[in-house]
């Protein structure tokens, strides 16, 4: 059975008062999705809430197991454990689901997409599909075309990520300890284990047996899932920075044919949902606070490997909340429509 095309769609958003359910509503309203109405669902802490879509006041409802009916699409972002439970009810109502969560990313009869680097993974009649973690989606979407030529033996990359990846609270977090700090009051650690102002973090999510972080093994076995290739060697190390909005990456590529930074900035340039910043004669190279708000990635720093034969540097930088989350899940929607 294909998918039921229609005029305009009933959406849901599970998580709507959350940091990405928030860039869901706006995403969908300045893409002009075809929207018919909008459903905005979150927890009985945030019953009476009301969000402006389209002009108009939209009250958040409290999530059920029945607020699926007559839905077309969900878009959850309430975390793993939401989605476990309420997922199977919205695909049960006939719902599309996508999903910003862990929770079903790595399942192999699940779909992992990025729509500028494996749209095709998306079935003719979806159910559950699952939305990469921000860290990776910023990378794949660089990686991709470069192993499409080049065929990718091995990355190492090192994460500078912004403290909205954790959430509201997070972002309330950075803000009361930044003031704090140069008030000279104690600081409180609620979100982070450490206090997250003026410091960096090598720890994202929990530690693993491996000595990794779960965050760290997500950019492995995602990007080896969406390029859809194994053999894909990643060495990551994930570290939150005090930035409020924008992941930023150091990533180093070695691959199967020679490459070169030149011709790969050309490559980039003529990819899909890249924007190459590089100027370094002018101080031109991707940065969080030019990110946010843009649907792009940006990628700059492209040199050649000084150490090795066949391997390449960059930096590239995305808002999280954006590409990393909310527009990705908006563009799968789109895709599903559109085709
Ligand atoms: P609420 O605001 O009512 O707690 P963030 O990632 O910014 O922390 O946001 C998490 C989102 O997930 C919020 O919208 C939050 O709603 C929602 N959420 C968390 N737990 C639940 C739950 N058990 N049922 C429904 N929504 C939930």
């Amino acid at each position: 059975m294909a998918f039921n095309k229609k005029q305009k769609y009933i959406v849901g958003i599970v998580g709507a008062t959350g940091a990405v359910g928030r860039r869901m509503l706006t995403t969908l309203e300045e893409r002009n999705f075809p929207v018919d109405r909008l459903v905005l669902l979150a927890s009985p802490r945030s019953a009476g809430q009301t969000f402006s879509f389209r002009g108009q006041s939209i009250p958040v409802e409290i999530l059920t197991e029945n607020s699926f009916e007559g839905l077309d699409f969900a878009l959850f972002s309430a975390g793993a454990s939401v989605s476990l439970k309420y997922a199977p009810f919205a695909v049960q109502a006939g719902c599309i689901v996508i999903d910003n969560s862990s929770a079903f990313r790595m399942d192999k009869n699940i779909p992992l997409v990025v729509p500028e680097v494996n749209p095709e993974a998306i079935p003719e009649q979806p159910g559950i599909i699952a939305n990469p973690n921000c860290s990776t989606i910023q990378m794949v979407v660089a990686l991709h075309p470069i192993h499409a030529r080049y065929r990718i033996k091995r990355v190492v990359v090192s994460t500078y990520q912004s403290v909205s990846g954790s959430g509201q609270k997070a972002i309330a977090e950075l803000t009361t300890q930044t003031i704090g700090v140069l008030d000279n009051k104690d600081c409180v650690s609620q979100v982070y284990p450490h206090q997250i102002a003026f410091n960096c973090l090598p720890h994202i999510d929990v530690f693993l047996d491996n000595g990794y972080t779960k965050e760290e093994m997500k950019m492995v076995n995602e990007t080896r899932k969406i390029l859809g290739d194994d053999s894909i060697q990643v060495s990551p190390t994930t570290v939150r920075v005090p930035v409020f909005y924008s992941h930023s990456e150091s990533v180093n590529v070695e691959t199967e044919e020679p490459i070169s930074a030149l011709d790969v900035k050309k490559l980039l340039h003529d990819s899909p949902g890249i924007r190459i910043v590089d100027d370094p004669d002018k101080n031109e190279y991707p940065l969080a606070i030019n990110a946010e708000g843009k649907d792009e990635v940006m990628v700059g720093r492209l040199r050649d490997d000084i150490s090795k034969e066949r391997a390449i540097n960059f930096w590239v930088v995305a808002d999280n909340l954006r590409k990393g989350a909310a527009l990705n899940a908006v563009q799968i929607a789109e895709h599903i429509i559109q085709r």
